[in-house]
């Protein structure tokens, strides 16, 4: 399903909105979370959703991606982000939300430790997804099999750049390297729920939706999914037919 919106802010409502749906829905929710500069208007509209009675207790979350190596408490890890767009402003249990440890000091035991946890949560419910200029969803630069786990990745060059904004403009400053969930990890979770705005994004929006599914274009993948919701802007769905 692709969902067009007016402009940004429409479109992050309106993911907001079915975000709260879902919580609201689900006995048990366990939300797959996602961060980027995106999101922060998604995060700003459910902190607005919980001001006027939107409960995050029951909720379970689980986030796509974290650098690798990053301490919890620097301010540019997804940690603090996460904390600062959403986690402290709701009524979320701490113990309950819970990322990639980019302090593990052994991260292939830390992916596995991570895929245990979803499925021991019983899963993703719905899964939110940003796309990156490579066409990556968490960090699954291309190429990425859609059968790829949680593990350790290096992240391109137009990644970082494009991510370098939190390290003062200097995209070498960016960690070469993520742990991220992978394709397979996200193509398990039951709903999966993309955002994507600007019209930087146009081009890869196009390769991903109306190019063919490939391992290139790991945002593709969606379109191998049951359940899967785009939500875009006008400019970031400018080139589509
Ligand atoms: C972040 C993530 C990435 C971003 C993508 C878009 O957790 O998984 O896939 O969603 O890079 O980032 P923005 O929104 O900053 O353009």
């Amino acid at each position: 399903e692709i969902v067009l919106a007016p402009d940004a802010m429409t479109a992050c409502r309106e993911a907001a909105a079915r975000i709260a749906d879902y919580m609201r829905g689900a006995p048990d929710p366990v939300l797959g979370l996602a961060t980027g500069r995106t999101m922060e208007a998604v995060y700003r509209a459910l902190v607005g959703m919980h001001r006027d009675g939107l409960s995050f207790a029951r909720c379970r979350t689980f986030n796509l991606d974290e650098y690798y190596p990053i301490a919890r408490d620097d301010p540019r890890s997804y940690h603090a982000y996460m904390h600062e767009q959403l986690f402290r402003h709701v009524d979320i249990v701490p113990e309950r939300t819970r990322l990639p440890d980019g302090a593990a000091p052994d991260p292939e035991c830390e992916c596995r430790a991570y895929e245990d946890a979803i499925r021991t949560a019983g899963g993703i419910g719905l899964q939110l997804l940003g796309i990156g200029l490579t066409g990556h969803i968490g960090f699954n630069e291309p190429p990425s099999d859609f059968v790829t786990r949680t593990r350790l990745v290096e992240l391109d060059e137009e990644t970082r750049r494009q991510n370098a904004e939190m390290f003062d403009d200097r995209w070498q400053d960016v960690p070469r390297r993520a742990l991220t969930m992978g394709v397979g990890t996200i193509l398990d979770a039951r709903r999966l729920l993309m955002v994507a705005t600007g019209a930087a994004k146009a081009r890869i929006v196009r390769d991903a939706l109306e190019r063919p599914v490939t391992p290139m274009v790991s945002a593709s993948a969606l379109r191998q999914h049951p359940a899967s919701t785009v939500i875009l802007d006008s400019e970031a769905a400018g080139l589509l037919r």
